[in-house]
């Protein structure tokens, strides 16, 4: 797999291949469809950002250096020196196009082991073939060369065939060759595709969908193979019983795991490491991100992540799940409500306008709009503990640690700074003072003034 280039035209920091498209990056989609496809065993050619490439490559993936960007060809080589003689096949594919699928691949080994052919290349027709390199055939309809765009006159360039950049050859004949090609061309590389007429042996070629061999050279290209690898990814989920209210406005990451009868909303992004059960109801407008959701959940309007709902629990609208919030089955978090690391026990209820950090909450509790786990003393976290079946008033403050007991109750306003036994009403706040006549006396009060300033 080719990927030392820089991918000037990206205008980034970041190597290429690391951009991501729906939770993967680029290389990590490559790499993918190369498993899949039958490969046994990858190198890596890394070469810009090599380092920070590496770190994210998948164990048993080897790593070639190329010090220096001398063209594909150059680059075939270096790679073919870390692979180890027992290899007849080896696939050279390019890392910057994410679009390749396994099927492609197998499709390419499969018909290359069929032909008997030195080579084998993936090729699709375009419209307009762009800067692609043109696929010039032989009299006999097999492949006698191809020519880069920059480096062709105008009737090559009118051909609508061009090259994929993935390639099946046979690793002796490539291996005798590639020292042969040469970097008489506009950019003074070795290009692999050079290679071809030197293999001293016949070169097929496997017509692919033009959808599949898109690169990304570009940010533009980035959001197009982007936009492809979600219609992939919403079609398989809708296919395996998932409904979308509104496929395209729906956004999910690679590997996310979406269960039979789910119905998804528009304004819906399930990212990263996320799973959501069967039955359940999300969006519009929602953001799950690494979290796991049971059967039958519904969650609105929010955003949840790191987080776990259990069967039943119900989110939103307008609720922030931030990580380690954590929901028994049939608990419920509201409108306006802010939750992290913390548990809430079956059936519990959050309904309006609190904020729940660093806490337990027991079954069945259900704590009162506007109340706030004050869980921060200005340099420590401490723990709130709520038991089952508690009750607390609208605008409570739970100044942690603290702890209040089963069947307990809290009065509304209160500032719960002691625990409170099980069973008891916590009650901390001034208590009422009524002033009868008060509005009548101060109005007399107000009149009299008036009179005597007018004197
Ligand atoms: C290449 C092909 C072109 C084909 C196109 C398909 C050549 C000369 N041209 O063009 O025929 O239509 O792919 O996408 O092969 N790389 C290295 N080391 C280098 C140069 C490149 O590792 O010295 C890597 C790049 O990081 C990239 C891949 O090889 O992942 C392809 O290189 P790129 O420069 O993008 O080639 P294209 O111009 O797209
Ligand atoms: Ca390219």
């Amino acid at each position: 797999m080719l990927a030392a280039g820089q991918g000037t035209r990206m205008r980034s920091r970041r190597p290429k291949v690391l951009h991501a498209l729906a939770g993967r990056t680029m290389l990590g989609w490559v790499l993918a469809a190369l498993s899949e496809g039958g490969v046994e065993r990858t190198v890596a050619v890394l070469g810009h950002g090599a380092d920070e490439v590496a770190e994210t490559l998948p164990e048993g993936v080897a790593v070639a250096i190329q010090a220096e960007q001398l063209g594909t060809g150059h680059a075939t080589a270096i790679g073919l020196d870390a692979l180890d003689e027992g290899a007849t096949t080896v696939v050279v594919a390019c890392g910057d196009t994410p679009l390749l699928e396994g099927g492609t691949i197998a499709e390419l080994l499969a018909t290359h082991a069929r032909s008997g052919d030195r080579a084998t290349m993936v090729t699709a027709v375009l419209p307009d073939g762009g800067a692609y390199g043109r696929v010039i055939r032989d009299a006999a309809g097999g492949v006698a060369r191809v020519v880069e765009a920059r480096d062709a006159d105008p009737e090559e360039l009118a051909v609508g065939e061009v090259n994929a950049g993935l390639y099946a050859f046979d690793r002796v004949a490539l291996a005798d060759a590639i020292g042969r090609v040469g970097s008489d061309n506009d950019q003074g590389e070795v290009y692999l595709p050079d290679v071809l007429p030197l293999l001293g042996g016949g070169v097929g070629a496997l017509t692919a969908a033009p959808e599949v061999i898109l690169g990304v050279n570009n940010r533009i290209d980035l959001a197009a193979c982007e936009d492809v690898l979600r219609a992939r990814i919403r079609a398989r989920l809708m296919i395996s019983g998932v409904t979308l209210t509104d496929p395209a406005g729906v956004y999910i990451d690679a590997g996310v795991e979406v269960g039979p009868d789910t119905v998804l909303h528009p304004g819906t992004h399930l990212r990263g490491a996320t799973s959501v059960g069967g039955e359940c109801e999300i969006g519009p407008d929602t953001v799950v991100a690494d979290s796991e959701i049971g059967e039958g959940c519904r969650v609105v309007a929010s955003h949840v992540h790191d987080s776990r709902l259990a069967a039943g629990s119900q989110v939103g609208p307008f609720a922030y799940l931030r990580p380690g919030a954590d929901l028994a089955p049939g608990a419920r978090v509201g409108t306006f409500v802010e939750v992290k690391n913390a548990t809430l026990g079956p059936g519990a209820k959050v309904p309006h306008l609190s904020y729940v950090g660093d806490a337990e909450v027991g079954e069945g509790t259900n704590i009162g709009a506007g109340n706030i786990t004050a869980n921060y003393d200005g340099f420590r976290k401490h723990r709130t503990t709520i038991g089952a079946r508690v009750k607390t008033g609208s605008d409570c403050v739970f100044v942690a640690p603290v702890t209040v007991g089963d069947d307990a109750m809290t009065a509304a306003g209160s500032i719960i700074t002691k625990d409170v036994p099980a069973g008891a009403l916590g009650i901390a706040r001034a208590y009422q003072d009524n002033k009868e006549g008060f509005t009548q006396r101060a109005a007399e009060r107000a009149a009299k003034a008036g009179r005597e300033g007018a004197k």
